[in-house]
């Protein structure tokens, strides 16, 4: 792969294209960033705004949110869904009030021990907080890949999985390139979110189609493999 070709279009294409605007980009702090991430693992952008929003204003630090009440806390999550996102996200700032002194951790190893914090979390703490290296495999990342080098196989299959993270890793520039992490992380979901959609993906204006392994075999509608019924 051209991995530098990848990198420099879809930054470009994000310059214009991506979304600037979204208000846990204005100011990352690993804090929000673990809040925003958090709320968007099952949740739509739109539905999100306004949560991020009252929860900033109400749990500004994380040392705010640790001291915080389990009921203010739940009020605050009303009308989300998957409510244990809350109650973990209450036991990641107690463990890092109690745990780390109230610092995050500022590595990928160190932001795992954080209870609720997956790969992909940690990943997206240091690309949007630290911007540094953080490689990131979402439900965007796992379509757009799986059309760019055409993966077959279930998603949730722990070889297609292992392939997509190797991916990942590989793809996104190290933290002492001349590349934004934070750039890219945000390029890469929102391409994946916008462009390279689950349905009538916009081949057509894409800036990678030239090296996509299923427009190039005509399979782009047949990936990701979908689960079977
Ligand atoms: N989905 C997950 N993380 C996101 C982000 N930082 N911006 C937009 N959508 C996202």
């Amino acid at each position: 792969t051209d991995i530098l070709g990848f990198q420099h279009r879809l930054l470009s294409w994000a310059e214009t294209q991506g979304r600037h605007d979204l208000p846990w980009q204005l100011n990352p702090t690993p804090y929000s960033v673990l809040v925003s991430e958090i709320m968007l693992q099952q949740t739509q952008v739109a539905t999100v705004i306004p949560y991020f929003e009252r929860w900033m204003t109400s749990f500004p630090t994380i040392d705010a949110l640790a001291a915080a009440e389990e009921d203010h806390i739940m009020a605050h999550w009303q009308g989300l869904g998957y409510y244990s996102r809350a109650r973990n996200l209450h036991k990641a700032a107690r463990y890092v009030v109690e745990q780390c002194d109230g610092e995050f951790p500022s590595d990928l190893k160190g932001l795992e021990c954080i209870p609720g914090v997956g790969r992909y979390t940690a990943g997206a703490v240091m690309s949007f907080a630290f911007d540094r290296y953080g490689p990131i495999v979402d439900g965007n990342v796992k379509r757009l890949f799986c059309r760019l080098f055409a993966i077959e196989g279930q998603l949730a299959s722990s070889t297609v999985s292992k392939r997509l993270w190797s991916l990942a890793e590989q793809l996104t520039p190290a933290t002492d390139q001349p590349l934004s992490n934070r750039r890219f992380a945000q390029s890469l979901l929102d391409m994946g979110a916008t462009l390279c959609k689950p349905k009538s993906p916009d081949c057509t204006i894409c800036p990678l189609a030239n090296q996509c392994q299923a427009l190039a075999s005509n399979r782009v509608s047949e990936l990701p493999t979908p689960k079977p019924k």
